[in-house]
């Protein structure tokens, strides 16, 4: 990080996460949370990421289904280059085919001429995405979830990642982290308003998936995918069962189950494969919240959110 880069992050605001053992801070920029290690590559993307029109943006916040997003991008836009066989998908965790713009920006623009797909991943906000990708019209893909799953994916996520007990990241310290916004990329809410603000000015531009919606409804949200990403399916290919083939190649129980993901780890990375990869289960939060803290999200959800009409 070069000095002044570093000079600049100590000056922002700081929180010790106290539940995590104090083995993580987070540092706040433009109005999120986030990893020192985050925010420098966040900052590196907003100066240097050129976003080309035939970009595809994967756009999320943590532990909202970005693995099942990326998967069922990849997917889709390389089904030509690749029998079902024969897919990366099988043999790598897909975070590892998706660039990610806050890690991998360099490697990104240094690709730019070799590589066909146009897929990027971030976690950034909205108003915090480098200015080239509102400039160059490309389009978005949002992805939200159900705000109890959230806290409960992203508790289990960090707690794992620090290699802590659950008796030694006492829930309720997340929770109430959480509520006060500092998560990662939080609060949550915002970064789910800045999305619906924009995807409302550009409806064109920006497409908002729930993740609860494409568990439910898989066929027609892939579909629904496939064609704002500009590579929809032909009448042949659904006859075919294309579409239900992807659907099957990016379920929770295939990926999950697969050698690459259940005991790999990437090259040169810290975390292991298996932690994207839980229970991927709607309504886990009964098993962890009390009656008070899911009144206290609700009514926080409802004063935050409510006027959008999204249900969370
Ligand atoms: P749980 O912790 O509730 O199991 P992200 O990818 O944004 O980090 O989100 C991770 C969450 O998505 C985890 O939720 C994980 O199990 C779930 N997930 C991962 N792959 C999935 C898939 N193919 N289908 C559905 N959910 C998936």
């Amino acid at each position: 990080m070069s000095s002044s880069m570093e000079e600049v992050v100590e000056t922002l605001p700081q929180h010790t996460c106290s539940w995590l053992k104090g083995k993580i801070t987070m540092h706040k920029y433009q109005d999120f949370w986030t990893s020192k290690q985050l925010l420098v590559g966040g900052i590196l993307a907003q100066q240097s990421f050129k976003a080309e029109p035939s970009d595809v943006l994967l756009c999320s916040a943590p532990k909202t289904g970005t693995t099942w997003l990326k998967s069922l991008a990849f997917a889709i836009v390389t089904r030509e280059k690749y029998d079902e066989s024969a897919t990366p998908l099988l043999t790598k965790l897909v975070h590892e085919c998706v660039p990610f713009l806050e890690r991998q920006v360099e490697e990104i623009e240094g690709n730019r001429k070799n590589s066909s797909l146009p897929l990027v991943a971030t976690h950034l906000p909205y108003a915090s995405l480098p200015n080239s990708v509102a400039a160059s019209n490309c389009k978005i893909v949002y992805i939200y979830r159900n705000i109890k799953d959230v806290i409960v994916s992203n508790y289990h996520f960090r707690r794992e990642a620090m290699k802590l007990s659950m008796e030694d990241a006492p829930f309720e310290e997340a929770f109430e982290e959480f509520c006060q916004g500092i998560s990662s990329y939080g609060p949550y809410w915002d970064h789910i308003l800045g999305y619906w603000k924009a995807s409302l000015e550009t409806p064109e531009r920006i497409l908002f998936l729930k993740y609860e919606d494409l568990k439910r409804k898989p066929t027609s949200n892939v579909k629904r995918l496939a064609e704002f990403i500009g590579h929809p399916f032909s009448v042949n290919e659904e006859k075919a069962g294309v579409v239900d083939n992807i659907i099957k190649l990016c379920s929770f129980e295939n990926l999950s189950n697969l050698e690459v993901n259940k005991t790999g780890k990437p090259e040169g990375g810290s975390l292991e494969n298996r932690l994207y990869y839980r229970k991927a289960e709607d309504g886990d939060w009964k098993n962890y919240f009390t009656d008070e803290m899911k009144e206290k999200i609700d009514k926080l959800t409802d004063e935050k959110l409510g006027h959008t009409g999204l249900v969370l």
